[in-house]
């Protein structure tokens, strides 16, 4: 009669409701070949970063870091560090002790930046750090030694030496001043002295993938690539000087920062990219640009589940069609509320809860398909990001004349250690992709602070036998 009629019509509306979602997500699935293809295109853009001829208009700029080997357990000294560019601004101090009980000891102090800091003046932005290191400072009470200083700095900068970077391009949440086209170190050099209360000797600007390297290596002398899966995604590896053509020298190595979340600039990746990763850009502070990193970094994950979301809820498919102010707002999925989403321990009921405390009002069946949406788009991020590192270590492999490499890679980033899934799917397809390679993944203690103390300590004993 008319009863299952009407029952008929909802089980068929809601069969091609699933039908649409999942074609939907179809999208965020890529097969194996389309992964392989990933893989083959990061390697042509890691060719175009090293060769003189195209280096100007390469999208992955590979830039040199003028870090020449990694630690041997010789670095010694009190340092100073600065990490700015990952979740937190720290300063540091790190003791170094070398000998037969060798150590790290390490304090620090995590300061805020107000957005109006990230995207003001670059005065306004290292006063404002140089006001931080002073507070740590007192509260150290080591205002009058004038320490050597290694400055973690997570964008992409141009080296000419270690104590030389000129900042390429801001990325992630950050859009100072006056600062593009600067050598950074100048610039807190210069807010040093403006300030007249105390010394430092700033020895290394390093990005954080090299710190965390460095980190690694300092443990397991076999750690010669860094990769960051945070905010950002990056990785750095030791590549031979032969091949860097825009350093001077072909003796040895040099580790080389990637800058990789800038693959696909060029459109190389436009066949894999969705309409929603689009929106993502579109919505972003830098449109076009860091298009990888928009696929793949803690820091855009949530954005592509949130343009998903919307269109979902335009399509009646989700909020009962009501598309609220909460949805509407750029930022709401840190990676730590996609993390929890897609716990297995977490009943839906939970994951109800979440979505209410961030202002959404869901049903249960509501909860099942943003869980859905969650795990498609953080599954997506970690095999794309496993096709780039599969092709750095094939690449390493191949340098190396060997039929087989053994090598370990040292990880840090929020990405990486706080979502339940990441890591795992991350490291399946790096071994998938790069058969060839057994690649141990080494998770990295505080690489930002740690590591650019061990660069800044080869720093200063370069230094001084120079001086010699
Ligand atoms: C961004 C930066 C890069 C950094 C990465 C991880 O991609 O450009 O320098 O290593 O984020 O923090």
């Amino acid at each position: 009669g008319k009863g299952a009629a009407m029952v008929t019509a909802v089980a068929y509306r809601l069969t091609e409701q699933a039908r649409q979602i999942q074609q939907t997500l179809a999208e965020f699935r890529l097969t194996k070949a389309q992964l392989l293809e990933v893989k083959k295109r990061m390697r042509v853009e890691i060719e175009r970063g090293l060769s003189k001829a195209t280096h100007k208009e390469a999208t992955v700029k590979m830039l040199p870091t003028f870090v020449r080997s990694t630690p041997d357990g010789t670095e010694n000294g009190d340092f100073l560090a600065l990490d700015l560019g990952g979740t937190n601004f720290r300063v540091l101090l790190v003791k170094i002790r070398s000998g037969k009980r060798r150590s790290v000891e390490m304090h620090n102090k995590i300061y805020a930046i107000p957005i109006e800091v990230m995207q003001g003046t670059g005065e306004e932005l290292f006063d404002h750090i140089v006001y931080c290191i002073s507070d740590f400072l007192d509260y150290m009470g080591m205002k009058s030694a004038r320490l050597p200083l290694g400055f973690t700095f997570s964008f992409p900068c141009h080296q000419t030496s270690l104590d030389a970077g000129i900042l390429v391009t801001w990325t992630k949440g950050f859009k100072a001043t006056d600062c593009e086209g600067e050598d950074v170190v100048e610039l807190l050099r210069e807010a040093i002295k403006r300030k007249e209360e105390f010394e430092l000797d700033v020895v290394a600007i390093v990005n954080d993938t090299v710190g965390t390297m460095m980190t690694c290596a300092y443990e397991e002398p076999t750690c010669e690539v860094g990769l960051i899966a945070g905010t950002g995604s990056n990785a750095c590896y030791m590549e031979e000087m032969r091949n860097i053509e825009i350093v001077e020298g072909n003796e040895g190595r040099m580790c080389v920062n990637m800058e990789w979340g800038a693959f696909g600039d060029n459109g190389c990746l436009d066949d894999i990219r969705t309409n929603y990763d689009q929106a993502v850009d579109e919505n972003s502070l830098n449109e076009g640009k860091q298009r990888y990193e928009k696929m793949c970094s803690g820091m855009y994950l949530g954005e592509i589940v949130r343009q998903i979301l919307i269109d979902l809820t335009k399509r009646g498919f989700l909020f009962r069609g009501q598309i609220s102010e909460t949805l509407k707002t750029r930022g709401i999925f840190e990676t730590k509320f996609l993390s929890q989403i897609e716990s297995d321990r977490l009943a839906l009921l939970q994951v109800r809860a979440i979505l209410q405390q961030l202002g959404l009002d869901s049903t249960c069946d509501d909860s099942i398909i943003v869980k859905e949406v969650c795990g498609t788009v953080s599954h997506r991020a970690a095999q794309i990001c496993g096709a780039g590192m599969a092709a750095v270590v094939d690449k390493i492999r191949e340098n190396r004349g060997l039929d087989h490499l053994d090598i370990t890679v040292g990880v840090d980033g929020t990405l990486y250690k706080l979502h339940p899934h990441f890591s795992k799917i991350f490291q399946q397809t790096v071994k998938e992709l790069a058969p060839k390679c057994d690649v141990n993944f080494l998770l990295s203690e505080d690489g930002s602070g740690k590591g650019a103390a061990l660069i800044t300590a080869v720093g200063c004993r370069l230094r001084e036998l120079e001086a010699q």
